[in-house]
Protein backbone atom coordinates (compact mmCIF):
# COMPACT_ATOMS: atom_id res chain seq x y z
CA UNK A 1 0.00 0.00 0.00
CA UNK A 2 1.68 3.45 -0.76
CA UNK A 3 1.82 6.11 1.55
CA UNK A 4 -0.85 8.64 0.72
CA UNK A 5 -1.60 12.51 0.94
CA UNK A 6 -5.81 13.02 1.57
CA UNK A 7 -7.49 16.18 0.41
CA UNK A 8 -10.66 17.27 1.52
CA UNK A 9 -12.50 18.92 -1.20
CA UNK A 10 -14.31 21.71 0.15
CA UNK A 11 -15.17 22.28 -3.56
CA UNK A 12 -12.57 25.07 -5.25
CA UNK A 13 -12.38 24.51 -9.07
CA UNK A 14 -8.22 23.85 -8.03
CA UNK A 15 -8.71 21.07 -6.49
CA UNK A 16 -8.08 18.44 -9.33
CA UNK A 17 -5.05 20.79 -9.70
CA UNK A 18 -4.40 20.33 -6.01
CA UNK A 19 -3.92 17.03 -6.52
CA UNK A 20 -2.10 16.86 -9.70
CA UNK A 21 1.01 18.93 -8.38
CA UNK A 22 0.66 16.08 -5.50
CA UNK A 23 0.61 13.60 -7.70
CA UNK A 24 4.25 14.78 -10.05
CA UNK A 25 6.16 15.15 -6.76
CA UNK A 26 6.07 11.39 -6.66
CA UNK A 27 3.38 11.04 -3.93
CA UNK A 28 0.05 9.37 -4.62
CA UNK A 29 -3.16 11.25 -3.38
CA UNK A 30 -6.55 11.10 -3.52
CA UNK A 31 -9.56 13.68 -3.27
CA UNK A 32 -12.10 12.87 -0.79
CA UNK A 33 -15.25 14.09 0.30
CA UNK A 34 -14.69 16.80 2.92
CA UNK A 35 -16.11 14.86 6.25
CA UNK A 36 -14.10 11.51 5.37
CA UNK A 37 -14.09 10.19 8.63
CA UNK A 38 -10.66 9.59 10.94
CA UNK A 39 -11.45 6.40 10.66
CA UNK A 40 -11.52 6.13 7.12
CA UNK A 41 -8.44 8.36 6.83
CA UNK A 42 -6.11 6.82 8.85
CA UNK A 43 -7.15 3.05 7.94
CA UNK A 44 -4.47 3.54 5.36
CA UNK A 45 -0.81 4.82 5.16
CA UNK A 46 -1.74 8.44 5.70
CA UNK A 47 0.91 10.74 5.48
CA UNK A 48 -0.70 14.25 5.95
CA UNK A 49 -3.97 16.17 4.39
CA UNK A 50 -4.42 18.90 2.50
CA UNK A 51 -7.99 20.99 3.04
CA UNK A 52 -8.98 22.39 -0.35
CA UNK A 53 -9.84 25.71 -1.14
CA UNK A 54 -13.94 26.69 -2.08
CA UNK A 55 -16.56 28.92 -2.52
CA UNK A 56 -18.09 29.27 0.85
CA UNK A 57 -17.52 31.19 3.86
CA UNK A 58 -16.80 29.41 7.10
CA UNK A 59 -19.43 31.30 8.73
CA UNK A 60 -22.31 30.27 6.45
CA UNK A 61 -24.88 27.97 7.19
CA UNK A 62 -24.43 25.51 5.08
CA UNK A 63 -20.76 25.79 4.89
CA UNK A 64 -19.20 22.26 4.31
CA UNK A 65 -17.03 21.31 7.05
CA UNK A 66 -14.61 18.44 8.06
CA UNK A 67 -15.09 16.21 11.08
CA UNK A 68 -12.87 18.31 13.97
CA UNK A 69 -11.10 14.57 15.03
CA UNK A 70 -9.05 14.68 11.93
CA UNK A 71 -6.63 17.01 13.86
CA UNK A 72 -6.10 14.78 16.40
CA UNK A 73 -4.71 12.27 13.89
CA UNK A 74 -1.36 13.37 14.32
CA UNK A 75 -0.31 13.94 10.97
CA UNK A 76 0.07 17.47 9.15
CA UNK A 77 -2.40 19.18 8.00
CA UNK A 78 -2.17 21.96 5.36
CA UNK A 79 -4.93 24.56 4.82
CA UNK A 80 -5.42 26.66 1.29
CA UNK A 81 -7.81 28.92 1.54
CA UNK A 82 -10.98 28.46 2.76
CA UNK A 83 -9.22 25.41 4.24
CA UNK A 84 -7.04 27.72 6.32
CA UNK A 85 -10.28 29.10 7.55
CA UNK A 86 -11.69 26.27 8.67
CA UNK A 87 -8.72 25.11 10.38
CA UNK A 88 -8.55 28.33 11.98
CA UNK A 89 -12.11 28.38 13.16
CA UNK A 90 -11.58 24.69 14.64
CA UNK A 91 -9.14 25.79 16.44
CA UNK A 92 -9.61 28.83 17.77
CA UNK A 93 -8.64 31.39 15.54
CA UNK A 94 -11.50 33.98 13.94
CA UNK A 95 -12.64 34.54 10.60
CA UNK A 96 -14.55 37.23 9.26
CA UNK A 97 -15.10 38.94 5.87
CA UNK A 98 -12.36 40.80 4.67
CA UNK A 99 -12.28 44.51 3.99
CA UNK A 100 -10.84 44.20 0.75
CA UNK A 101 -11.40 41.18 -1.94
CA UNK A 102 -7.88 39.91 -2.84
CA UNK A 103 -7.98 38.37 -6.41
CA UNK A 104 -4.78 37.80 -8.53
CA UNK A 105 -0.87 37.98 -7.85
CA UNK A 106 0.10 39.67 -4.82
CA UNK A 107 3.56 39.54 -2.85
CA UNK A 108 3.71 38.28 0.10
CA UNK A 109 6.58 38.72 2.87
CA UNK A 110 7.95 35.63 5.23
CA UNK A 111 7.73 36.86 8.24
CA UNK A 112 8.45 33.58 10.27
CA UNK A 113 10.57 31.28 9.53
CA UNK A 114 9.07 27.78 8.15
CA UNK A 115 9.70 24.51 6.88
CA UNK A 116 6.80 25.26 4.23
CA UNK A 117 8.86 28.21 2.91
CA UNK A 118 12.17 26.90 2.69
CA UNK A 119 14.39 27.71 0.04
CA UNK A 120 11.82 31.05 -0.87
CA UNK A 121 13.26 34.28 -0.54
CA UNK A 122 11.32 36.39 1.89
CA UNK A 123 9.40 38.10 -0.64
CA UNK A 124 7.40 35.78 -3.31
CA UNK A 125 4.53 36.14 -5.96
CA UNK A 126 1.48 34.49 -5.04
CA UNK A 127 -1.90 33.94 -6.69
CA UNK A 128 -4.88 35.35 -4.05
CA UNK A 129 -8.32 34.58 -4.40
CA UNK A 130 -10.25 34.89 -1.51
CA UNK A 131 -13.27 37.30 0.62
CA UNK A 132 -12.68 36.05 3.87
CA UNK A 133 -9.97 36.29 5.79
CA UNK A 134 -8.61 35.18 9.52
CA UNK A 135 -8.20 38.24 11.37
CA UNK A 136 -7.66 37.01 15.17
CA UNK A 137 -5.17 33.99 15.52
CA UNK A 138 -3.16 35.35 19.38
CA UNK A 139 -4.13 32.16 20.85
CA UNK A 140 -1.90 29.34 19.79
CA UNK A 141 -0.93 30.60 16.41
CA UNK A 142 2.37 32.42 14.83
CA UNK A 143 2.02 34.55 11.68
CA UNK A 144 4.33 33.16 8.91
CA UNK A 145 3.21 35.47 5.87
CA UNK A 146 1.44 38.31 5.29
CA UNK A 147 0.35 40.79 2.24
CA UNK A 148 -0.35 44.03 2.72
CA UNK A 149 -3.88 43.70 2.79
CA UNK A 150 -3.90 40.14 5.05
CA UNK A 151 -2.25 40.38 7.91
CA UNK A 152 -2.41 36.79 8.26
CA UNK A 153 -1.41 35.30 4.49
CA UNK A 154 0.16 32.04 6.22
CA UNK A 155 -0.28 30.88 10.31
CA UNK A 156 0.96 28.01 12.06
CA UNK A 157 -0.72 26.83 14.91
CA UNK A 158 2.00 25.60 17.53
CA UNK A 159 0.37 22.70 19.17
CA UNK A 160 -1.23 20.97 16.24
CA UNK A 161 1.26 22.56 13.95
CA UNK A 162 -1.39 22.96 11.84
CA UNK A 163 -0.54 25.13 8.50
CA UNK A 164 -2.96 27.36 6.66
CA UNK A 165 -2.51 29.55 3.70
CA UNK A 166 -4.29 31.99 2.01
CA UNK A 167 -2.89 31.74 -1.07
CA UNK A 168 -3.15 28.77 -4.10
CA UNK A 169 0.45 26.78 -4.28
CA UNK A 170 -1.23 24.81 -6.79
CA UNK A 171 -1.56 27.29 -9.48
CA UNK A 172 0.87 28.00 -11.82
CA UNK A 173 0.89 31.83 -11.21
CA UNK A 174 2.09 31.32 -7.80
CA UNK A 175 5.52 30.65 -8.98
CA UNK A 176 7.29 29.27 -5.81
CA UNK A 177 3.99 26.95 -5.65
CA UNK A 178 5.84 23.49 -6.83
CA UNK A 179 8.83 24.75 -3.37
CA UNK A 180 5.54 24.81 -1.26
CA UNK A 181 3.96 21.61 -1.65
CA UNK A 182 7.16 19.65 -1.82
CA UNK A 183 8.17 21.46 1.29
CA UNK A 184 5.08 20.29 2.92
CA UNK A 185 5.00 16.50 1.38
CA UNK A 186 8.86 15.65 2.31
CA UNK A 187 9.79 18.31 4.95
CA UNK A 188 6.62 17.85 7.10
CA UNK A 189 4.85 14.83 6.36
CA UNK A 190 8.08 13.31 5.50
CA UNK A 191 7.11 11.39 1.98
CA UNK A 192 9.00 9.11 0.68
CA UNK A 193 7.91 9.93 -2.59
CA UNK A 194 7.24 6.09 -3.38
CA UNK A 195 5.04 7.07 -6.27
CA UNK A 196 5.63 6.24 -10.00
CA UNK A 197 3.58 4.62 -12.61
CA UNK A 198 5.21 1.69 -12.78
CA UNK A 199 4.74 0.64 -9.74
CA UNK A 200 1.22 1.90 -10.75
CA UNK A 201 1.19 -1.25 -13.23
CA UNK A 202 2.48 -3.24 -11.42
CA UNK A 203 0.13 -3.56 -8.27
CA UNK A 204 -2.81 -3.07 -10.89
CA UNK A 205 -2.19 -6.30 -12.72
CA UNK A 206 -1.48 -7.83 -9.91
CA UNK A 207 -4.87 -6.67 -8.13
CA UNK A 208 -7.09 -7.81 -10.55
CA UNK A 209 -5.55 -11.12 -11.59
CA UNK A 210 -6.80 -11.49 -7.57
CA UNK A 211 -10.05 -10.03 -8.13
CA UNK A 212 -10.95 -11.72 -11.33
CA UNK A 213 -9.40 -15.35 -10.87
CA UNK A 214 -10.61 -17.63 -13.02
CA UNK A 215 -13.59 -15.29 -14.73
CA UNK A 216 -14.43 -13.46 -17.97
CA UNK A 217 -13.88 -10.37 -18.63
CA UNK A 218 -15.94 -7.76 -20.99
CA UNK A 219 -14.15 -4.88 -22.29
CA UNK A 220 -16.72 -2.25 -24.59
CA UNK A 221 -13.47 -0.84 -26.63
CA UNK A 222 -13.98 2.03 -28.20
CA UNK A 223 -10.41 2.77 -30.25
CA UNK A 224 -9.69 5.63 -27.49
CA UNK A 225 -6.98 5.90 -25.25
CA UNK A 226 -8.95 4.84 -21.81
CA UNK A 227 -10.39 1.84 -23.29
CA UNK A 228 -7.60 1.16 -25.12
CA UNK A 229 -4.94 1.22 -22.45
CA UNK A 230 -8.00 -0.72 -19.67
CA UNK A 231 -7.20 -3.44 -22.17
CA UNK A 232 -3.76 -3.34 -22.24
CA UNK A 233 -3.61 -3.76 -18.66
CA UNK A 234 -5.53 -6.93 -18.98
CA UNK A 235 -4.33 -8.13 -21.54
CA UNK A 236 -1.13 -8.35 -19.36
CA UNK A 237 -3.25 -9.48 -16.36
CA UNK A 238 -5.70 -12.92 -17.24
CA UNK A 239 -4.80 -12.85 -21.21
CA UNK A 240 -7.31 -14.91 -23.21
CA UNK A 241 -9.47 -14.04 -19.92
CA UNK A 242 -10.86 -10.90 -21.57
CA UNK A 243 -13.04 -10.18 -24.64
CA UNK A 244 -12.78 -6.45 -25.99
CA UNK A 245 -16.19 -5.71 -28.39
CA UNK A 246 -16.13 -2.80 -30.55
CA UNK A 247 -19.71 -1.92 -31.71
CA UNK A 248 -19.55 0.32 -34.71
CA UNK A 249 -22.79 1.96 -33.95
CA UNK A 250 -22.87 4.12 -37.36
CA UNK A 251 -21.61 7.41 -35.71
CA UNK A 252 -18.07 6.85 -36.56
CA UNK A 253 -15.64 8.60 -38.40
CA UNK A 254 -14.39 7.78 -42.04
CA UNK A 255 -13.34 4.10 -42.46
CA UNK A 256 -13.14 4.25 -38.59
CA UNK A 257 -13.86 0.26 -37.93
CA UNK A 258 -11.88 -1.54 -39.74
CA UNK A 259 -8.80 0.66 -39.11
CA UNK A 260 -9.24 0.29 -35.20
CA UNK A 261 -9.92 -3.61 -35.90
CA UNK A 262 -6.89 -3.39 -37.98
CA UNK A 263 -4.52 -1.35 -35.14
CA UNK A 264 -5.91 -4.27 -32.59
CA UNK A 265 -5.02 -6.98 -34.79
CA UNK A 266 -1.88 -5.92 -36.02
CA UNK A 267 -0.67 -4.59 -32.56
CA UNK A 268 -2.18 -7.60 -29.82
CA UNK A 269 -3.30 -10.59 -29.33
CA UNK A 270 -6.76 -10.25 -27.40
CA UNK A 271 -9.83 -11.83 -27.51
CA UNK A 272 -11.61 -8.65 -30.04
CA UNK A 273 -15.09 -8.86 -31.60
CA UNK A 274 -15.99 -6.13 -34.15
CA UNK A 275 -19.73 -6.04 -34.37
CA UNK A 276 -21.21 -3.83 -37.05
CA UNK A 277 -24.57 -2.33 -36.12
CA UNK A 278 -24.83 0.48 -38.10
CA UNK A 279 -28.53 0.04 -39.35
CA UNK A 280 -29.64 -0.62 -36.20
CA UNK A 281 -28.23 2.52 -34.38
CA UNK A 282 -29.44 4.85 -37.35
CA UNK A 283 -33.08 3.62 -37.37
CA UNK A 284 -33.09 4.62 -34.20
CA UNK A 285 -32.16 7.67 -34.67
CA UNK A 286 -33.91 8.73 -37.55
CA UNK A 287 -36.28 11.44 -36.78
CA UNK A 288 -34.32 12.97 -33.82
CA UNK A 289 -33.06 16.40 -33.68
CA UNK A 290 -32.86 16.92 -29.69
CA UNK A 291 -29.35 16.33 -28.72
CA UNK A 292 -30.01 14.52 -25.44
CA UNK A 293 -32.32 12.13 -26.95
CA UNK A 294 -29.75 11.60 -29.29
CA UNK A 295 -27.17 10.27 -26.92
CA UNK A 296 -30.24 8.54 -25.38
CA UNK A 297 -30.68 6.49 -27.79
CA UNK A 298 -27.57 5.73 -28.66
CA UNK A 299 -26.56 4.96 -25.11
CA UNK A 300 -29.93 2.32 -25.03
CA UNK A 301 -29.01 1.04 -28.16
CA UNK A 302 -25.47 0.30 -27.42
CA UNK A 303 -26.47 -1.35 -24.16
CA UNK A 304 -28.72 -3.96 -26.55
CA UNK A 305 -25.99 -4.49 -28.58
CA UNK A 306 -23.23 -5.53 -25.86
CA UNK A 307 -26.11 -7.23 -24.49
CA UNK A 308 -26.33 -9.72 -26.81
CA UNK A 309 -22.85 -10.00 -27.71
CA UNK A 310 -21.72 -10.77 -24.34
CA UNK A 311 -24.45 -13.16 -23.31
CA UNK A 312 -22.90 -15.78 -25.80
CA UNK A 313 -19.41 -15.55 -23.76
CA UNK A 314 -19.63 -17.76 -20.97
CA UNK A 315 -18.12 -17.25 -18.08
CA UNK A 316 -18.42 -13.58 -17.86
CA UNK A 317 -18.60 -12.18 -14.17
CA UNK A 318 -16.89 -8.33 -14.92
CA UNK A 319 -17.60 -5.71 -17.17
CA UNK A 320 -14.17 -3.71 -17.47
CA UNK A 321 -14.91 0.32 -18.11
CA UNK A 322 -12.22 2.98 -18.88
CA UNK A 323 -13.85 5.31 -16.17
CA UNK A 324 -11.02 8.30 -15.12
CA UNK A 325 -10.39 10.17 -12.12
CA UNK A 326 -12.08 13.67 -12.95
CA UNK A 327 -15.46 11.72 -13.86
CA UNK A 328 -14.88 10.05 -9.93
CA UNK A 329 -14.40 13.76 -8.24
CA UNK A 330 -17.25 15.01 -10.10
CA UNK A 331 -19.21 13.26 -7.18
CA UNK A 332 -17.51 14.07 -4.60
CA UNK A 333 -17.37 17.61 -4.40
CA UNK A 334 -20.07 19.34 -2.67
CA UNK A 335 -20.83 21.94 -5.05
CA UNK A 336 -21.16 19.09 -7.69
CA UNK A 337 -18.85 19.13 -10.53
CA UNK A 338 -18.36 22.19 -12.66
CA UNK A 339 -20.13 20.54 -16.18
CA UNK A 340 -22.32 17.49 -14.07
CA UNK A 341 -25.75 18.59 -15.56
CA UNK A 342 -24.74 20.33 -18.50
CA UNK A 343 -24.56 17.07 -21.19
CA UNK A 344 -24.94 13.49 -20.13
CA UNK A 345 -21.77 12.53 -20.91
CA UNK A 346 -21.26 8.56 -19.47
CA UNK A 347 -23.52 6.84 -21.90
CA UNK A 348 -22.97 3.29 -20.93
CA UNK A 349 -24.05 4.33 -17.01
CA UNK A 350 -26.77 1.37 -17.45
CA UNK A 351 -24.56 -1.09 -18.54
CA UNK A 352 -23.49 -3.00 -15.43
CA UNK A 353 -26.91 -3.18 -13.47
CA UNK A 354 -28.23 -4.08 -16.65
CA UNK A 355 -25.88 -7.06 -17.60
CA UNK A 356 -25.50 -8.05 -13.84
CA UNK A 357 -21.61 -7.55 -14.02
CA UNK A 358 -19.62 -6.71 -12.01
CA UNK A 359 -17.33 -3.47 -12.68
CA UNK A 360 -13.71 -3.32 -13.03
CA UNK A 361 -12.08 0.31 -13.43
CA UNK A 362 -8.82 0.17 -13.12
CA UNK A 363 -7.91 3.52 -13.92
CA UNK A 364 -10.12 5.18 -11.87
CA UNK A 365 -7.77 7.01 -9.66
CA UNK A 366 -6.00 8.25 -12.54
CA UNK A 367 -6.08 11.28 -14.55
CA UNK A 368 -5.56 11.70 -18.82
CA UNK A 369 -2.41 12.41 -18.48
CA UNK A 370 -1.42 9.77 -16.51
CA UNK A 371 -3.11 7.19 -18.43
CA UNK A 372 -1.49 8.05 -21.56
CA UNK A 373 1.90 7.36 -19.68
CA UNK A 374 0.82 3.99 -18.48
CA UNK A 375 -0.45 3.32 -22.03
CA UNK A 376 3.21 4.56 -23.30
CA UNK A 377 4.89 2.05 -20.79
CA UNK A 378 2.75 -1.03 -21.83
CA UNK A 379 3.81 -0.13 -25.35
CA UNK A 380 0.43 1.30 -26.58
CA UNK A 381 1.04 2.12 -30.84
CA UNK A 382 1.59 5.72 -30.80
CA UNK A 383 -1.56 6.71 -33.32
CA UNK A 384 -3.50 5.37 -30.43
CA UNK A 385 -1.68 6.93 -27.87
CA UNK A 386 -2.37 10.60 -29.18
CA UNK A 387 -6.01 10.43 -30.71
CA UNK A 388 -7.97 13.59 -29.64
CA UNK A 389 -10.94 12.63 -27.56
CA UNK A 390 -14.15 11.64 -29.96
CA UNK A 391 -17.21 11.44 -28.03
CA UNK A 392 -19.60 8.23 -27.38
CA UNK A 393 -22.29 10.06 -29.06
CA UNK A 394 -19.62 10.17 -32.16
CA UNK A 395 -20.82 12.40 -35.38
CA UNK A 396 -24.16 12.02 -34.08
CA UNK A 397 -23.84 15.16 -31.87
CA UNK A 398 -21.79 16.89 -34.99
CA UNK A 399 -24.51 16.75 -37.66
CA UNK A 400 -26.68 19.08 -36.00
CA UNK A 401 -30.50 18.29 -36.54
CA UNK A 402 -31.17 14.92 -38.07
CA UNK A 403 -28.71 12.64 -38.14
CA UNK A 404 -29.14 10.61 -41.66
CA UNK A 405 -26.56 8.49 -43.77
CA UNK A 406 -26.40 11.13 -46.69
CA UNK A 407 -25.51 13.72 -43.52
CA UNK A 408 -23.12 11.86 -41.57
CA UNK A 409 -21.03 10.64 -45.23
CA UNK A 410 -21.02 14.51 -45.83
CA UNK A 411 -19.36 15.46 -42.49
CA UNK A 412 -17.13 12.19 -42.87
CA UNK A 413 -15.90 13.59 -45.95
CA UNK A 414 -14.78 17.23 -44.92
CA UNK A 415 -13.45 15.77 -41.44
CA UNK A 416 -10.80 13.93 -43.18
CA UNK A 417 -9.53 16.98 -44.88
CA UNK A 418 -9.94 19.17 -41.87
CA UNK A 419 -7.28 16.13 -40.19
CA UNK A 420 -5.27 15.81 -43.11
CA UNK A 421 -4.63 19.43 -43.43
CA UNK A 422 -4.28 20.36 -39.70
CA UNK A 423 -1.76 17.24 -39.36
CA UNK A 424 0.63 19.22 -41.34
CA UNK A 425 0.46 21.69 -39.27
CA UNK A 426 3.78 22.26 -36.40
CA UNK A 427 1.72 22.89 -33.75
CA UNK A 428 -0.55 19.73 -34.20
CA UNK A 429 0.14 17.95 -31.16
CA UNK A 430 -1.03 21.30 -29.01
CA UNK A 431 -4.84 20.75 -30.48
CA UNK A 432 -6.96 18.88 -27.89
CA UNK A 433 -10.08 18.68 -30.54
CA UNK A 434 -10.14 19.41 -34.54
CA UNK A 435 -13.09 19.10 -36.52
CA UNK A 436 -16.21 19.50 -38.72
CA UNK A 437 -19.55 20.24 -37.68
CA UNK A 438 -22.26 20.12 -40.12
CA UNK A 439 -24.83 22.73 -39.27
CA UNK A 440 -28.33 22.20 -40.48
CA UNK A 441 -28.54 25.60 -42.73
CA UNK A 442 -28.19 26.13 -46.80
CA UNK A 443 -26.75 28.74 -47.92
CA UNK A 444 -26.09 30.26 -51.62
CA UNK A 445 -23.16 30.04 -53.75
CA UNK A 446 -21.82 29.46 -57.35
CA UNK A 447 -19.93 26.68 -58.51
CA UNK A 448 -18.32 27.09 -62.13
CA UNK A 449 -21.59 29.65 -63.80
CA UNK A 450 -24.05 27.24 -61.42
CA UNK A 451 -25.73 28.30 -58.56
CA UNK A 452 -25.67 26.19 -55.52
CA UNK A 453 -27.51 25.95 -52.73
CA UNK A 454 -25.94 23.45 -49.87
CA UNK A 455 -24.82 23.26 -46.57
CA UNK A 456 -22.39 24.82 -44.07
CA UNK A 457 -19.50 23.17 -42.14
CA UNK A 458 -17.84 24.98 -38.95
CA UNK A 459 -14.61 24.26 -38.11
CA UNK A 460 -14.08 23.82 -34.23
CA UNK A 461 -10.15 23.63 -33.67
CA UNK A 462 -9.91 24.23 -29.78
CA UNK A 463 -7.14 23.22 -27.34
CA UNK A 464 -7.80 22.19 -23.53
CA UNK A 465 -6.02 20.52 -20.46
CA UNK A 466 -8.72 18.45 -19.77
CA UNK A 467 -12.21 19.48 -21.79
CA UNK A 468 -13.72 21.29 -18.75
CA UNK A 469 -12.25 24.53 -20.26
CA UNK A 470 -10.92 25.28 -23.73
CA UNK A 471 -9.91 28.32 -26.16
CA UNK A 472 -10.22 28.30 -29.81
CA UNK A 473 -6.60 28.15 -31.71
CA UNK A 474 -5.08 30.80 -33.81
CA UNK A 475 -4.67 28.49 -36.91
CA UNK A 476 -2.19 30.14 -39.74
CA UNK A 477 -4.24 31.58 -42.52
CA UNK A 478 -2.92 29.25 -45.31
CA UNK A 479 -3.74 26.38 -42.84
CA UNK A 480 -7.27 27.66 -42.40
CA UNK A 481 -7.66 28.66 -46.54
CA UNK A 482 -6.44 25.14 -47.71
CA UNK A 483 -9.58 23.52 -45.78
CA UNK A 484 -11.99 25.75 -46.63
CA UNK A 485 -10.95 25.22 -50.41
CA UNK A 486 -10.75 21.70 -50.43
CA UNK A 487 -13.70 20.93 -48.23
CA UNK A 488 -15.97 23.06 -50.95
CA UNK A 489 -14.47 21.85 -54.08
CA UNK A 490 -14.22 18.27 -52.75
CA UNK A 491 -17.34 17.90 -50.75
CA UNK A 492 -20.60 17.24 -52.17
CA UNK A 493 -22.64 19.21 -50.67
CA UNK A 494 -20.61 21.50 -48.88
CA UNK A 495 -20.72 25.36 -50.40
CA UNK A 496 -19.76 27.40 -47.32
CA UNK A 497 -16.62 26.91 -44.16
CA UNK A 498 -17.19 28.77 -41.40
CA UNK A 499 -14.61 29.39 -38.40
CA UNK A 500 -15.81 28.61 -34.65
CA UNK A 501 -14.35 31.25 -32.59
CA UNK A 502 -15.73 30.79 -29.08
CA UNK A 503 -14.17 29.97 -25.52
CA UNK A 504 -15.49 27.67 -23.17
CA UNK A 505 -17.00 28.60 -21.05
CA UNK A 506 -19.37 30.04 -22.30
CA UNK A 507 -19.70 27.66 -25.58
CA UNK A 508 -18.57 23.87 -24.80
CA UNK A 509 -16.72 22.43 -27.03
CA UNK A 510 -19.26 20.23 -29.18
CA UNK A 511 -22.22 22.04 -30.62
CA UNK A 512 -24.76 19.53 -29.33
P1 LIG B 1 -18.26 19.61 -24.20
O1 LIG B 1 -18.94 19.60 -25.52
O2 LIG B 1 -19.17 19.34 -23.05
O3 LIG B 1 -17.25 18.42 -24.25
O4 LIG B 1 -17.44 20.87 -24.00
C1 LIG B 1 -16.17 18.19 -23.38
C2 LIG B 1 -15.45 16.94 -23.86
O5 LIG B 1 -16.33 15.82 -23.75
C3 LIG B 1 -16.59 15.23 -25.02
N1 LIG B 1 -18.02 14.90 -25.05
C4 LIG B 1 -18.50 13.66 -24.84
N2 LIG B 1 -17.86 12.49 -24.58
N3 LIG B 1 -19.96 11.39 -24.50
C5 LIG B 1 -18.61 11.36 -24.43
O6 LIG B 1 -18.05 10.28 -24.23
C6 LIG B 1 -20.66 12.53 -24.75
O7 LIG B 1 -21.89 12.53 -24.81
C7 LIG B 1 -19.88 13.72 -24.93
N4 LIG B 1 -20.21 15.02 -25.19
C8 LIG B 1 -19.05 15.72 -25.26
C9 LIG B 1 -16.19 16.28 -26.04
O8 LIG B 1 -15.81 15.69 -27.28
C10 LIG B 1 -15.07 17.01 -25.34
O9 LIG B 1 -13.84 16.31 -25.48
Amino acid sequence: MPEFVAILDFGSQYTQLIARRIREQKVYCEILKCDTSPEELSSRQLKGIILSGGPSGVYEEDAPRCNPAIFDLNVPILGICYGMQLGCEILGGKVVPAQHREYGSTEIEISQEDDLFSGLDTSTTVWMSHGDRVTDIEEGFDTIAKTENCPHAGIRHRESGFRGIQFHPEVTHTPEGTTILRNFLYSICNCSGDWSLSRFIDEKTAELKETIGSKNVVLGLSGGVDSSVVALLLDRSIGKQLTCIFVDNGVLRKDEREQVRTMFTDNYEFNLRVVNATELFLNNLAGVVDPEEKRKRIGNTFIDVFKEEAADIPDVEFLAQGTLYPDVIESISPIGGPSATIKSHHNVGGLPEQLGFELVEPLRSLFKDEVRQIGKELGLAPELLHRQPFPGPGLAVRVLGEVTADNLDILRNADVIIQEEIEQWEGYPGIWQSFGVLLPVQTVGVMGDQRTYDNVIALRIVESLDGMTANWIHLPQEILASISSRICNEVHGINRVVLDISSKPPSTIEWE
